[in-house]
Order: C-alpha cells, then structure tokens, then sequence
C-alpha cells in the first residue's frame, strides 16, 4: 500500500523529536489536574464496560498508557514511529507497544473495550478523519468508549525540530486545530454517539483552547432499539 505523504511526514517528525518531545512533556500531566479526571472518568467508564482492552492510539512515549494501566485499565499502545515505540517500551517495560498506523489498525473487528486518540489525529488532513474515524468504529465493540483529545481553532500551525532545540536541518510538521463541532459530526457520522465534550482554556504555553470528546459505539440492544 502506497504510504500518503503526511503519514511519512508525521513519522519523519516523531522519530526526529521522540527523545526532545520526551523529555518536554514528561511532567505534563503532573501539572493537569483536569486532565487527569477525564483520563479517571474514561478508565472507570472503560473498566465498567468490560468491553474489552483499551489502545492508546498515537501513544508517543507511553505516559498516557502508563496512567491508564496505574488505574487499573488493560492498556496497550500503538504508534507510527518507531522511535516513540522505543522509548515508550524502555520507560514501561511491563507495557506492550506497537508500531503502526491508527488509520489502518491491525486489530479484529469489535476488539477493543476503548481507545484513546490524545493529541495524536492533528496531523491527519479533514478530508482523512472519515475513513480514520471509520476504522476507529470498526475495532472497537458494541459499547466501547473512545476519548480524543485535540486543540481547537482553525489556523493550522508549522513546527519544527528546532522548535524542541534541536540542531542539523529542520524537520517540520503541520499541527491542525479543530472545532469540536466538526470532530463531532464526523465521529457521529461514523456510527460514535457523543457521550460528553469539555473544552478548557488555554493554559501556559499553549495558544489555543484545548478539546475532549467522549464517544460511544452503542452497545448492540441500543443499537438494535435505535434501528
Ligand atoms: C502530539 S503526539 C501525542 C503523543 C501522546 N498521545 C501524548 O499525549 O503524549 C502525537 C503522536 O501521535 C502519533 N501519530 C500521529 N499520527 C498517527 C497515526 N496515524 N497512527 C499512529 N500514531 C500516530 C505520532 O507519532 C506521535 O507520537
């Protein structure tokens, strides 16, 4: 299968920075109390659910997965870059991590109790989030729960491998921002119900208001009702 451009470009960027992006963000959920109760309601609501395992889709350095493991989540992550992958496998070694891509998931139809896409859809086009957001409906079961994190807006913005204070020639990535209103409609369209949406404001470094959608494929008797 021919890979699209901004696939190879979100790998590019990710296995350039995986160790500089590391170490920026490692504290970042210490400082996030809100952050940490959305994590808390989706563990509880994934647990309650016995659906299934949880991946954490575009897992980056684990931190995320090792959170939702600490709160008793059967847990694993999935990422493009192989550096990420690496790094998140040597930090929790009692954590599985895969590589590969959330577009094109190696993973059975109805497999997955929940799944996780914190900041890791930005750098996938509007015109993909159809058939990503289909492929994320397929691999979870009926009553699966899905969490996404995302900034908002509509102004795109270009980061660089200098941006994380690193030397040599840039690389460089586009980072999207969303309405949730979009998001939104297009989870529905591919067969997610919207179970709760929080937007907070900009906090510190950050440039824009922050997004968190919890979604639902309908367990088969809702669904069935519904039909
Ligand atoms: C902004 S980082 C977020 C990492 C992690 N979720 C966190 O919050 O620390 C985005 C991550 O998503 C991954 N990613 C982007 N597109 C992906 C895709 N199509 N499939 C799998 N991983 C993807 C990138 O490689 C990168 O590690």
């Amino acid at each position: 299968m021919i890979e699209p451009d901004f696939v190879r470009a979100t790998r590019a960027f990710y296995d350039t920075v995986a160790a500089a992006y590391t170490e920026r963000f490692s504290e970042e959920l210490a400082a996030r109390p809100l952050e940490r109760a959305l994590l808390g309601a989706f563990a509880e609501r994934v647990r309650e659910s016995g659906a299934g395992p949880v991946a954490d889709l575009g897992c980056g350095p684990g931190n995320i997965s090792a959170l939702l493991h600490a709160l008793g989540v059967p847990v694993f992550g999935i990422d493009l870059s192989a550096h990420m992958v690496e790094l998140a496998r040597r930090t929790y070694p009692e954590l599985r991590f895969d590589q590969g891509s959330m577009l094109s998931l190696d993973l059975a139809d109805g497999s997955l109790g929940g799944l996780l896409a914190w900041y890791s859809t930005i750098h996938t086009p509007d015109e993909r989030l159809p058939g990503l957001f289909a492929e994320l409906a397929r691999v979870l079961a009926p009553g699966g729960e899905a969490l996404i994190a995302f900034q908002t807006g509509a102004e795109p913005r270009h980061v660089t491998s200098q941006d994380f204070g690193l030397g040599g020639d840039p690389v460089g990535l586009t980072f999207l921002r969303r309405s949730p209103r979009l998001v939104i409609e297009l989870l529905e369209r591919a067969g997610l119900t919207l179970r709760a949406q929080v937007v907070r404001e900009p906090e510190g470094w950050e440039q824009s208001r922050q997004a968190f959608l919890f979604a639902r494929k309908e367990p088969e008797s809702a669904a069935d009702e519904a039909a």
